[in-house]
């Protein structure tokens, strides 16, 4: 059963690979046999995480997810280190808080063209370079238990993830006749920069104690999930939204 999850001679890309989920996905595919291509904007981070992992199994690419031509040069630069990319974590993501009749149009665009255009101009882009090379392979897109749910003052961060868990429907379904398998992942709360100076306030330590769980997710929870949607032992799982939350949204109302 071990080698189902075994990803030797496979090509992952991350994006967001500088910090939190990006960066832990980075080290468990690169442990499971894959070489691993870490983007984002933060070069400085990504070098030292090259160092980590080894110049033979991981390159570090500067990417901004919201620029076609930065993505573009970024899938040349992986498929010349290492071949072609099958096996992607569009996981790159921000947010601004805020109730949506008080957001700016400038926190609007900021996190739907990271999230939502940013998570399709990527998948597209893999997903072009799969069917040229003819070559099979599967996305993850990393979505959130706020694209199912909604939470007072996370509006225009839930509905891009709303918008990632469409695309990942969508781009099932076009390619599923083609090896190419779209899955997102719909983590609950995990703390990392994006939003540890709430979790470890007061008020974000009240609320986690009020969840099913009563705790925060621990990265290694991620694992298993990431690796049943990456590797062969998810290989007729697509389309699917796996959320991963200690039952955050099963919440009695
Ligand atoms: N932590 C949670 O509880 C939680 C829950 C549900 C979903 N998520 C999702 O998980 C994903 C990772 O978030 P995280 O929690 O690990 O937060 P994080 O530590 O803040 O990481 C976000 C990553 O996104 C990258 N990024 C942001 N804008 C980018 C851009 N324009 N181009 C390329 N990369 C960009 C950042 O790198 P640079 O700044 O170096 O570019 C960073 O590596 C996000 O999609 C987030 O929405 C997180």
């Amino acid at each position: 059963m071990a080698e189902n999850f075994d990803l030797s001679g496979r090509v992952a890309l991350v994006t967001g690979a500088s910090s939190g989920f990006g960066q832990h996905f980075a080290r468990v595919l690169a442990g499971a046999g894959a070489r691993v291509v870490i983007g984002a904007r933060r070069e400085d981070r990504l070098r030292a995480l090259v160092d980590e992992l080894g110049a033979d199994r991981a390159l570090a690419v500067a990417m901004d997810v919201t620029d076609a031509g930065s993505v573009a040069a970024a899938f040349a630069a992986a498929e010349a280190a290492f071949g072609t990319v099958d096996l992607l974590v569009n996981n790159a993501g921000v947010a601004a808080p805020g109730a949506l009749h008080k957001t700016s149009e400038a926190d609007w665009d900021w996190v739907v063209d990271t999230n939502l255009k940013g998570a399709w101009l990527v998948a597209a882009e893999a997903a072009r370079r799969l069917l040229a090379a003819g070559r099979s392979g599967a996305i993850v897109n990393i979505a959130s238990v706020l694209g199912m749910a909604t939470s007072r003052g996370h509006g225009v961060y839930s509905a891009t993830k709303a918008g990632v868990i469409q695309l990942t429907r969508h781009m099932a379904l076009e390619l599923a006749g083609k090896g190419i398998r779209v899955n997102a992942i719909c983590p609950g709360y995990f703390k990392t920069e994006m939003n540890e100076a709430y979790f470890d306030s007061a008020a974000g330590q009240q609320y986690i104690a009020t969840t099913p769980a009563g705790r925060l997710g621990r990265m290694e929870e991620m694992d298993g999930p990431l690796l049943l949607l990456a590797s062969e032992a998810g290989s007729f799982i697509n389309g699917a939204l796996l959320p991963v939350d200690g039952g955050h949204l099963v919440m009695s109302i």
